[in-house]
C-alpha cells in the first residue's frame, strides 16, 4: 500500500525524534511491502523562521492532501515573548482546527520495563497503569472567544468555553466505542456542579451512554476518560506523570476522516535540542498509532510495539529513562535499535 504522510519535524528535539520515526517507517515499509511517501512542511518557530508566521497555509493544504500527519514538537524560548497569536503553539491548535481533528487519544501505559520510574506506591500501581484518555481537541477555551477588555482601569482578559450537543456528542462517541475494544469503562470528566458547558457536556454524555449498555458509565476504576479540552491538557499531563516516563506517551488526533495527526506528548525540550540526547520512543509509537488508527496496518502497528518492548527488555535507555545497570543509548541509536528488531 502507498500513504502519503505530512511531516512536520518542528522545533527543539522535534527533527531528531521524527527522523527517527520515519526510520522506523521506512523499516515496516520494507518488511510489510508499503510504501511511505514523507512530504516535509513548516509549522511553528521555525516556521515563522521561515515565512513569518506559524502556521503557513502551504502546510495546511499539505496536510489536507495526506493520508495522515507525523508532527514532532513546536516551540522554544525563542519564540516565547511573541504575541499570542503567532507564537508557535498557535500552529498546533490551526492544524488541529484546519483538520477537523476533534478526539485527541492519549494512552498512558506503565510499561513493565520501567516501572521503578513510577512515583506512584507499588500497592497503587498494583498490575500496572494502563487507561487512555479521549480530549476534545477543537472546542472549549482553546477556541472560544477571548479578549483582554479593561475593566475599571484595569487590564483583563477572558475566555470562553463554549460547546454544542454535536460537538460533545461525537467525542463522546469516540471514547465508547474506544470502550468496546478495551475494558468496557467510560469516566466522564467535567466540573457540572459549577459551569453550564459543563452540565451541558453531562448532559450528552449520559445521553449517549445509555446507547452503551454493554459500557460501564462512570466505573470506581477508570480506563477510558473522556473530557473536554482544557480538562483533557492537565488531566494527560497528569496521566503521563504517573507513568513516570513522559518521553514514551504517543499520541493520536482523529476527525471524520481517516486523515489523523500523531504526535508525542511531550514538548520540544529546547535545552537537550541537537545534542543526540531525546527520546524518541514516544514519536515511533505515536508513528505506530497512525499505521493503526489511519491506515489499519495492525500487525504493522504491532510490530512496532514489540520492538520497541524487546529493545527496552535488553536495557537500552535514553537518560531520560536510564536506571542502574541499564545501558544508556542517543536517540539516534535508539531508533537504530528499534527499526533493527523489527
Ligand atoms: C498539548 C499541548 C498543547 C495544548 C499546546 C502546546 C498548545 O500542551 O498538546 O497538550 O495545550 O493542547
Ligand atoms: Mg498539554
Amino acid at each position: 500500500m502507498k500513504k502519503t504522510i505530512a511531516v512536520i519535524k518542528g522545533d527543539g528535539i522535534g527533527p531528531e525524534i521524527v527522523t527517527e520515526a520515519m526510520k522506523v517507517l521506512d523499516k515496516i515499509g520494507e518488511r510489510y511491502g508499503h510504501e511511505f511517501e514523507f512530504k516535509e512542511v513548516l509549522a511553528g518557530g521555525c516556521a515563522i523562521d521561515a515565512t513569518g508566521e506559524p502556521l503557513p497555509q502551504n502546510t495546511i493544504d499539505i496536510c489536507k492532501a495526506s493520508d495522515s500527519v507525523l508532527l514532532g514538537a513546536v516551540g522554544g524560548p525563542k519564540w516565547d515573548t511573541l504575541e499570542g497569536s503567532v507564537r508557535p503553539e498557535r500552529a498546533l491548535l490551526g492544524i488541529r482546527g484546519a483538520l477537523e481533528l476533534f478526539a485527541n487519544i492519549r494512552p498512558s501505559k506503565l510499561n513493565p520495563a520501567l516501572a521503578d520510574a513510577c512515583p506512584l506506591k507499588p500497592e497503587i500501581v498494583g498490575d500496572g497503569i494502563d487507561l487512555v484518555v479521549v480530549r476534545e481537541l477543537i472546542g472549549g477555551a482553546y477556541f472560544g472567544k477571548r479578549e483582554i477588555i479593561e475593566v475599571n482601569g484595569e487590564k483583563a482578559a477572558y475566555d470562553t468555553t463554549q460547546y454544542s450537543v454535536s460537538e460533545v456528542e461525537r467525542v463522546t462517541r469516540v471514547a465508547f466505542e474506544m470502550a468496546k475494544k478495551r475494558r468496557k469503562k467510560v469516566t466522564s470528566v467535567d466540573k457540572a456542579n459549577v459551569l453550564e458547558s459543563s452540565r451541558l457536556w453531562r448532559e450528552v454524555v449520559e445521553r449517549v451512554a445509555k446507547e452503551y449498555p454493554e459500557i460501564e458509565f462512570n466505573p470506581s476504576q477508570f480506563d477510558v476518560i473522556v473530557t473536554e479540552n482544557l480538562f483533557g491538557d492537565i488531566l494527560t499531563d497528569e496521566a503521563s506523570m504517573i507513568t513516570g516516563s513522559i518521553g514514551m506517551i504517543p499520541s493520536a488526533s482523529l476527525g471524520k476522516s481517516s486523515l489523523g495527526m500523531y504526535e508525542p506528548i511531550h514538548g520540544s525540550a529546547p535545552d537537550i535540542a541537537g545534542q543526540d540526547k531525546a527520546n524518541p520512543i514516544a514519536t515511533i509509537l505515536s508513528a505506530a498509532m497512525m499505521l493503526k488508527y489511519s491506515f489499519d496496518m495492525d500487525k504493522e502497528s504491532e510490530a512496532i510495539e514489540s520492538a520497541v518492548q524487546k529493545v527496552l527488555d535488553k536495557g537500552y535507555r535514553t537518560g531520560d529513562i536510564i536506571s542502574e545497570g541499564c545501558t544508556l543509548v542517543g536517540c539516534k541509536e535508539m531508533g537504530d535499535l528499534v527499526s533493527e528488531n523489527i
